[in-house]
């Protein structure tokens, strides 16, 4: 196989920034970059598994253009969706773990139409599943680390959530268990795509008034726990 032959099945890595992905990017070996629409696509191996690791961006857009990119660039046999996000679910703390049963996007709304909040027109669902093998693996990833994990249902947006109000809306509205503005993307795309996906996210903060100032507090080491249980998914996970 040459270098540049893309057809050996990897695991693809998204993340929003830099912080988020430099661990694993570091680990690559054999490595190289392939820049496609502004976005860099580091590709190479973690022990005998092939890796494509990219920052996509904050957003919805960006992650939706990168995950196309890499379902279309690249064999996948899933993509992994890592960082951090604002937390919910009761007795979650900064540093937590949410691996997503399910994702939800949070800012769609067609209701004045009379459909469900949330829904998501065309493929008509609003909660899209993960791959539940591939959400099973990473929290006994999370677990195996000694952080504490929980799983549930990730909500996305394009909106940093930091009010009381939004918080509520978004956890009572979707029962969701962490809020972040890029996995509903990254699942929409693999979905309507047939690849198999997951969501793991650090709470950096609560999604609440204090949550300006908490996330830039704690994103670092929020990212890190997560980036520690996706390099243990990255041996595992057959
Ligand atoms: N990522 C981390 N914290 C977040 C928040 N409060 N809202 C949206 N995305 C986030």
């Amino acid at each position: 196989m040459t270098k540049h032959d893309h057809s050996e099945r990897a695991i693809g890595i998204i993340a929003a920034m830099q912080i988020e992905i430099d661990g694993i990017k570091k680990k690559l070996t054999d490595n190289y970059t392939v820049n496609i629409s502004g976005i860099d696509f580091e590709c190479g191996y973690i022990g005998d598994r092939r890796v494509v690791c990219a920052k996509c961006g904050v957003g919805k857009v960006f992650a939706a253009l990168c995950a196309q990119t890499m379902c279309m660039k690249f064999a996948l046999d899933c993509i992994i969706n890592t960082g951090v996000a604002g937390g919910l679910a009761d007795g979650l703390k900064v540093l937590d773990v949410v691996v997503a049963g399910d994702v939800v996007q949070h800012d769609m709304d067609t209701s004045p139409l009379g459909d469900p909040v949330g829904l998501l027109s065309g493929i008509n669902i609003v909660n899209i599943p993960c791959d539940k093998n591939i959400a099973d693996t990473l929290s006994e990833c999370v677990k195996a680390e000694g952080i504490k994990c929980i799983t549930g249902t990730v909500a996305t947006g394009d909106q940093f959530v930091c009010t009381e109000e939004k918080r509520q809306y978004i956890k009572s509205t979707f029962n969701a268990a962490a809020c972040e503005m890029e996995g509903g993307a990254i699942g929409h795309v693999c979905y309507v795509n047939e690849v198999p996906f997951g969501i793991i996210r650090a709470i950096s903060d609560g999604g609440d008034d204090a949550a300006s100032l908490d996330y830039p507090t704690f994103a670092r080491l929020a990212a890190d726990n997560s980036v520690k249980a996706v390099l243990r998914f990255i041996e595992t996970y057959r």
